[in-house]
């Protein structure tokens, strides 16, 4: 693939390096995972990773799946990406990992999962991909078991993240970062996906940075933080009952983020 002409993204992720050493989602493994394992842990029980069949929705080449079986999950990835789930057997299968996970063909917004089938869902660096948002949510909702997690990350849509991940990432290719992986339109702001994860019958419990925490061997670790700026971390849980609640800043929030080209472009015309 030739690096400085945008491509789509299936064509991005049907070619993508997932295991390359420099790849930068493959070196923020760990770090994801540490995030993931603390706060499924924090809501279902200390250990209780241990044989808990976990949903990543968006799974890719299989590094989350991979270091979540390595701490003892059993995990089900579901990627529209052939290539990319035929990248994810071949390298589970090499580190004998085949056995504790299943890889399937899927998208976001049409799970082929049972309703309630999971007590946790993780869902990192997918959100800004898929087509419909709000699908996605309910979709995450409906295969979640009352009382289960949902864990997740994405990427703010801020003039930062724009320079960094965008402009300068495209300019300069490096890390898995190429021209056409980020669509600038479809990053999401924090209290844009609160609305609607609040609106799909989760209880939020945190949004927060995911940010550089410090180097260790030539890059940089990264944990959740105070800066928002360019990417988040965040979870919630599909309350064990229904509860009903009557707010007026979810539906106002829903209104701002469906019709948010209008804003920007009022925003723009201001300045
Ligand atoms: C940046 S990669 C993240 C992969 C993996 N979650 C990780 O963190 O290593 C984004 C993934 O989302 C997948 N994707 C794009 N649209 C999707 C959709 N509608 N439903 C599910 N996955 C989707 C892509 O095929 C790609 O594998």
């Amino acid at each position: 693939m030739k690096l400085w002409r945008k491509h789509s993204q299936e064509e991005i992720f049907s070619s993508f390096g997932w295991w390359d050493k420099g790849c930068f989602l493959r070196q923020m493994t760990g770090d994801r995972c540490d995030y993931i394992q603390s706060r499924v842990e924090r809501v279902l029980g200390a250990g209780s990773l241990q044989d808990l069949h976990i949903l990543e929705v968006g799974c890719g080449g299989g590094l989350i799946c991979e270091e979540m079986a390595r701490r003892g999950a059993t995990m089900t990835g579901v990627d529209p990406s052939e290539q990319a789930l035929q990248a994810a057997r071949e390298h589970a299968a090499r580190g004998d990992l085949a056995d504790h996970i299943t890889y399937t063909h899927g998208y976001a917004e049409s799970l082929p999962c049972e309703t309630g089938q999971f007590q946790a869902v993780v869902c990192l660096d997918v959100l800004e991909h898929v087509k419909d948002l709000r699908l996605t949510i309910q979709e995450i909702a409906r295969v979640l078991a009352p009382g289960g997690v949902f864990v997740f990350d994405t990427i703010n849509r801020t003039l930062l993240a724009r320079v960094l991940l965008i402009w300068y990432g495209e300019h300069f290719p490096s890390g898995g970062l190429v021209p056409g992986l980020h669509d600038y339109n479809a990053f999401i702001k924090p209290a844009e996906l609160q609305c609607l994860l609040e609106g799909t019958e989760f209880q939020v419990q945190e949004l927060t940075g995911f940010m550089p925490r410090g180097q260790v061997r030539g890059h940089f670790r990264m944990g959740p933080g105070w800066f928002k700026g360019v990417a988040y971390v965040g979870y919630a849980i599909k309350p064990a009952e229904r509860t009903a609640r009557v707010s007026v800043r979810q539906p106002c929030l829903f209104v701002f983020w469906r019709h948010r080209a209008f804003f920007q472009g009022f925003g723009e015309r201001l300045s």
